[in-house]
């Protein structure tokens, strides 16, 4: 039996609709090889995960030493060298006060940890959260996530969440422009505060950039406005940089480009690059709100995956990757500037660094461009490019590629992507 056909018969998994299925051989850097010969740019990185590129010979390299010495070991008995040494630089990357880390293996276990966590910490039960935001797939984290797409079959959730309008400037809830707006969606916080919920508010938990919701960029001031809110009112903020985090829109931590420091950061995707291993940091205060005994993940901060970590952060920051990413995603935006021009389909383009968001629309009531967005894609798969589709309307592309991505791969997926931007409009 061939592994699509397997597949098909014994993996239950949400296999997005593809034309032509894909079998994956191998990857190198930026470039997935096909059982069939076939060979991809990939520009989505495993869902923004291969920061440092696909097999990177520095993060085998580490992986594979520390397998030979140890692979698992009671988590909440033992002390483990990796995992220390990992908590430690993680305490050095990531900004402010932030300093303990618990271990998990994902991002969704990551910010599970995050919300009962702040719920110790500060005796209070809810939750604010933003709409187009996605934190994970568990009960709990799809209760803060706020997307019917993501939360559709799956109810009812927890209760106890508010959600206030996402910054997306491109579809403004209130229908306004920045700067003129003023920042009303920041402010608007302060009324849901008062008037949705109990005053019993533990932590407002918001992607610095949106990710999966279709890389929506808040405005330069937007998290000085919410933190000073949530300040006076003695909320927790929790970044959740699983996606935006580890390079990817050019600096460490995208939280990092708005000059706030949260109480509390959720890690995971880009942390190993491809290991799997989730992380939430903490300030020492909320961090100690878990008891020994409180909460434990048998296979969090696995020493293999913990290892791989550690030699991906080393070559990240010898390699100045969040920089690399910051200048190849500046020339690459520029670049995609001139297809706005050309094609009307292409209503927006927006990012930081390398997670850059194209969002597709069929008219000048920016009508979302769903199933265009969807060929875009095929299209692209068709000629050597993979690209995701994503956010709240399905009409978002995203580009997200390892960070090491060399320029003349970026020339090469712009000429695919622009042959069939022009493909599509021929259909
Ligand atoms: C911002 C954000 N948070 C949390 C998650 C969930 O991470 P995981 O799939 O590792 O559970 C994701 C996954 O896409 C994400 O983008």
């Amino acid at each position: 039996m061939r592994t699509i056909e397997k597949y098909k018969e014994y993996v239950n998994t949400s296999m997005v609709k593809a034309i032509e299925p894909v079998v994956i051989e191998r990857a190198k850097g930026a470039v997935i090889y096909a059982e069939d010969g076939k060979e991809y740019i990939d520009c989505f990185a495993g869902i923004a995960v291969v920061n440092a590129g696909h097999c990177n010979e520095e993060v085998i390299k580490a992986a594979k030493e520390q397998m030979e010495k140890l692979i698992h070991a009671c988590t909440y008995v033992y002390y483990i060298k990796p995992v220390a040494d990992l908590a430690e630089k993680l305490a050095q990357i990531t900004p402010g006060r932030l300093k303990k880390t618990f271990f998990s293996n994902s991002g969704a276990e990551a910010n599970e940890a995050a919300m009962r966590a702040s719920k110790q910490f500060t005796g209070k039960y809810e939750f604010i959260a933003l709409q187009c935001s996605f934190h994970g797939r568990t009960v709990g984290t799809l209760s803060i996530t706020g997307n019917m797409g993501r939360k559709r079959n799956g109810g009812p959730y927890l209760s106890g969440t508010t959600f206030i309008p996402a910054p997306y400037c491109y579809r403004c809830s209130f229908g306004l422009s920045y700067p003129n707006c003023e920042l009303r969606c920041a402010k608007f916080l302060e009324d849901v505060i008062r008037f949705n919920t109990s005053g019993s508010v533990a932590a407002f938990f918001a992607e610095p950039v949106l990710g999966e919701g279709g890389i929506i960029v808040p405005p330069p001031e937007y998290f000085k406005e919410i933190k000073a809110i949530l300040d006076r009112y003695e909320i927790l903020f929790i970044a959740d940089e699983v996606q935006s985090g580890f390079g990817r829109t050019g600096k460490m931590f995208a939280i990092e480009h708005y000059g706030v420091e949260p109480d509390g950061m959720t890690m995971a995707k880009g942390i190993a690059d491809g290991f799997p291993l989730g992380a939430f940091i903490a300030r020492e205060e909320l961090a100690n709100a878990f008891k020994p005994g409180d909460h434990l993940s048998t296979f969090g901060g696995n020493p293999v995956s913990c290892a791989a970590a550690l030699a991906n952060i080393d070559f990240m920051l010898r390699e100045n990757l969040p920089q690399q990413a910051e200048e190849k995603g500046k020339w690459f935006m520029e670049k995609l500037m001139e297809l706005k021009d050309e094609f009307e389909l292409v209503g927006d383009i927006r990012g930081k660094g390398l997670m850059i968001g194209i969002e597709l629309i069929k008219d000048e009531n920016k009508t979302p461009a769903l199933e265009e967005a969807q060929r875009l894609r095929d299209l692209c798969r068709e000629k050597g490019l993979l690209i995701g589709v994503g956010g709240v309307n399905g009409n978002v592309i995203r580009f997200q590629p390892p960070l090491v991505i060399s320029k003349s791969e970026l020339e090469k997926a712009f000429d695919i992507l622009k042959e069939c931007l022009k493909l599509l409009g021929e259909d």
